[in-house]
Formats: C-alpha cells, sequence, structure tokens
C-alpha cells in the first residue's frame, strides 16, 4: 500500500516541540497553553467557539517584509501582488494593500473584494482560463492595471468588448512554459497538457496580433507554475523560457515591458526543505536582469499558509480494534486540503500540559459522512477528552477560501490577532444562512 502523504510517518514526522519550534510565533504557556503572537488560543476559542480561523496579522506583516527585502536585496524592483485565491478575506487584503501590495485576482468578485479593500485597481493583475464577458467588462470599467490573457480566443473576446467601449486593455499573455512544477498534479499549471496559458509555440504571432488588435496594448508576458513549489529547478526553467522569449519578441520589432513571475512559492507543512523568496529572487534575476523589464510576482500560500490555524474541539474519542479516531468539530467543508491534496498539516493540542506527551497513533477525522473527511492517519497525539481543543497548523492559505457548507454544516468564525489581541473578522454562519437563499418551488 502507498503510504498517503498525511499519513505520519514517525521516522520523518516532527515533534510538537520542531513543529512549534520552526514556527516563531506560535508558542507553549505553562499555563494559557499555545499562544498564536501571545494571544491564548484557548481564550479564542472559549470566545468564539469552534471551528474558528485564526490569523496572526504579525506574521503575514513579517512575511511579507521578508519577501520585499529577498527582492530589493537581490536588487530587483518587483511589484508585488498578493494572490488573492489563498486568502481572500478583507482583513487580509487590507493588510497587504497598506504593506504596499496590489492583487493577482482570478475572478469578478475576487476584484470587487480587492477594489473594496482598497487596493488601487492600478495595481490588479486580473489572471483566469475563463474570464466571462462581464467580467472582462468589469475589469475594463475599473480600469486595473493588467489582464493576463489565456488564449487566442480570450485575446479576441477582449478586444472586441474594449473596442466597442473605446477602451485599451493592457494586456500581458500568460504562456504555458511546458515545465513541471514538480507539485500536487491539481495544482500544477505550467505542462502543456494544463488548461493554463499561451502554448509556447504559439506565444510570438499570438502577441504579434494582439499588437494589431483594437482595444488591446500587450504590454508583456505572464507565466506561474503550479503552487506550494519546493524546488527552484522548475522556475529557472520557466523564466529561461520566458526570457528567451522576450528577446525573441523584441526581435521582431515588439515591445515587450513586463513580465509577471508568477507565484507558487512553497512552505514546509511538515518539515520539508522548501526554497526561500531569496532563491526565487535569485531565479528571477538570473534569467530577466539584463532585459529591461519590469518585474512583477503574484504569491499566496507563502505569504499567508502560515500564519492561520483552524482551532478545533475534540468531539469523542472512538476506540476500534485499529488505530481509534479522534473525530473533531472541523471537517473537510472547513479544511478540505487533506481530502482534496492528500495534504499533511500540523496538528497540535492548545493546552500544554501533556503536549508533548505522545501516546499510540490516532487517525484525526472530522464529522462529515465521508471517509475522504480524514485529516490525518497515524499521528501521535497525547491522550485526548471531548473538549479538547486542537489547533491545525498552517492553515491560512486555501483554508477557508475552500470551505463550504457540506453537510450542511456553517462556515466557521475567523478572527485577526493583532497587537496583543483577537477580533473576530468573520462571523460564524447561522446554521439557517446556509440555505438563505434558496426557495421552495411554487
Ligand atoms: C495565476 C496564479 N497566480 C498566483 C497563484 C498563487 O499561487 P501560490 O499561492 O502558490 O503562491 C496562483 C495559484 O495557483 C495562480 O493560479
Amino acid at each position: 500500500m502507498v503510504a498517503l502523504p498525511l499519513t505520519n510517518d514517525p521516522a520523518i514526522d516532527p515533534s510538537v516541540q520542531d513543529l512549534i519550534a520552526a514556527r516563531p510565533w506560535l508558542k507553549y504557556d505553562a499555563f494559557a497553553g499555545l499562544l498564536l503572537d501571545g494571544v491564548p488560543l484557548a481564550g479564542i476559542a472559549a470566545g468564539a467557539g469552534t471551528p474558528t480561523w485564526a490569523y496572526s496579522a504579525e506574521t503575514m506583516r513579517a512575511r511579507y517584509r521578508s519577501l520585499a527585502d529577498a527582492m530589493t536585496g537581490a536588487d530587483l524592483n518587483v511589484e508585488v501582488h498578493f494572490a488573492v485565491k489563498a486568502n481572500d478575506r478583507l482583513a487580509v487584503l487590507s493588510l497587504f494593500g497598506a504593506a504596499g501590495a496590489g492583487a493577482d485576482v482570478v475572478s469578478g468578485g475576487e476584484l470587487l473584494k480587492a477594489r473594496r479593500a482598497g487596493i488601487a485597481a492600478a495595481r490588479i493583475v486580473y489572471s483566469g482560463v475563463g474570464k466571462s464577458e462581464a467580467e472582462l467588462r468589469l475589469a475594463l470599467a475599473e480600469d486595473i492595471g493588467q489582464i493576463n490573457v489565456e488564449s487566442a480566443e480570450e485575446l479576441a473576446m477582449l478586444s472586441a468588448i474594449a473596442a466597442g467601449t473605446g477602451q485599451t486593455a493592457r494586456v500581458a499573455l500568460r504562456v504555458n512554459p511546458d515545465v513541471d512544477a514538480g507539485t500536487n498534479t491539481k495544482i500544477t499549471t505550467g505542462r502543456a497538457t494544463d488548461k493554463f496559458g499561451i502554448p509556447y509555440a504559439d506565444a510570438i504571432a499570438l502577441y504579434r496580433q494582439a499588437a494589431g488588435l483594437p482595444g488591446i496594448r500587450p504590454i508583456g508576458l505572464a507565466t506561474h507554475i503550479g503552487s506550494q513549489i519546493l524546488a527552484l529547478a522548475p522556475y529557472r526553467a520557466a523564466y529561461s523560457r520566458i526570457a528567451g522569449l522576450v528577446r525573441a519578441l523584441r526581435d521582431h520589432g515588439l515591445h515587450v515591458e513586463t513580465v509577471d513571475c508568477g507565484g507558487g512559492l512553497g512552505i514546509p507543512y511538515r518539515n520539508e526543505p522548501a526554497p526561500s523568496p531569496a532563491g526565487l529572487a535569485a531565479a528571477m534575476k538570473q534569467a530577466f536582469h539584463n532585459l529591461d523589464v519590469r518585474l512583477t510576482m503574484e504569491p499566496g500560500r507563502w505569504l499567508v499558509g502560515p500564519a492561520g490555524v483552524l482551532l478545533a474541539s475534540v468531539i469523542l474519542v472512538k476506540q476500534t480494534p485499529h488505530e481509534p479516531f479522534v473525530v473533531l468539530d472541523a471537517a473537510m467543508n472547513d479544511l478540505v486540503r487533506p481530502a482534496m491534496y492528500d495534504a499533511w498539516h500540523g496538528i497540535v493540542p492548545v493546552a500544554a500540559s501533556g503536549a508533548h506527551t505522545l501516546g499510540g497513533p490516532a487517525t484525526v477525522v472530522g464529522p462529515v459522512c465521508e471517509s475522504g473527511d480524514t485529516l490525518a492517519r497515524s499521528r501521535s497525539l497525547p491522550p485526548l477528552t471531548p473538549g479538547a481543543i486542537m489547533a491545525i497548523l498552517d492553515a491560512g492559505a486555501y483554508g477557508s477560501v475552500m470551505s463550504s457548507t457540506y453537510n450542511a454544516r456553517p462556515l466557521a468564525a475567523e478572527v485577526w490577532v493583532d497587537r496583543g489581541s483577537w477580533s473576530v473578522i468573520g462571523d460564524r454562519q447561522a446554521a439557517e444562512a446556509a440555505w438563505e437563499r434558496e426557495r421552495l418551488p411554487a
């Protein structure tokens, strides 16, 4: 049997101490239990209930600063567009807006949210393979900075709309470099067979065509090869191909002023070696430093993933002839990553007493009626009793944004931890609110 990544392997798995030591924003206090930026998570669970997402604002700010510093340190002037899909909460968007970031959006809804959070239209880039006519009209009406076009068909559609309204769209062609990012196949986007981007071989012809179309001003190229990327080699390969295209386009007399380097930088959920922003900056520099292009990037997960935890209560511990099941009140409808990507998340007790006294392996599950609702397998946990609060780590990216109301489970509360206190940034959904929009047939 192939071991799923969410299955623990005592030979490689970090202990509770190692998990916490690697995340300086988390700390155990002997009396107050696990603290997030000094704020007891037990207090949040008591006040807001569970399941609840808790985000460290300072960790997001610090990670943004360190990413920006890595770019500056490599002598690169890079405009960072936060990938809204990773965490689209207004509090998060306004934090990054205030820190100086723009936004990478993939829907009209994300565009409106970014604007609502105060991000200037000029600093918004719109990516995605299927922007509807209404969404393209919205992008033009908002006069956003850049539209990343992903097909000849979309280019024609955008040209017709923009020409009709008398506007000019600033367009980058998103090119598929045919590079395998080596990550989970569901979040791999840069292979020739993936739905994203314009085939590499078609890019020059389409760029030339774009330059002659009404309502279109081609300004550059974009690429994004996937998410949770844990090696720099795929970045180097993709960037080298894009740099080659920039040269070729210029050789054809075409104007190229910008390159969007995408996102995807991975984070260690377990204890995987992960590349640093400085490593990514070096890859960008190596490819583009002598091309005189304005560089942008679209990181999401790296900025917000580690900054969030999902708090859950133990409902019961079900004994079986095999591993016991620890049943939490958080489930796959809250955090779908383990079910969807076999993703591994650290799960630690919030109470300090006994946190490091591990018992035999247990399977951690939620109450949803699917065996796929498994958050961890063969996990060594302390002896747990009903009501114990657990923190699921690194839940700040692709967490609450991917939640659903499956099994008519309401959306969890979301809280913001900043400057020593916490506040609610997302109310727990009332059970009835989840079906408020429905009608019985006439
Ligand atoms: C076009 C685009 N840009 C940026 C991102 C952000 O990726 P990540 O959160 O891994 O940095 C994604 C997500 O896959 C994406 O599709």
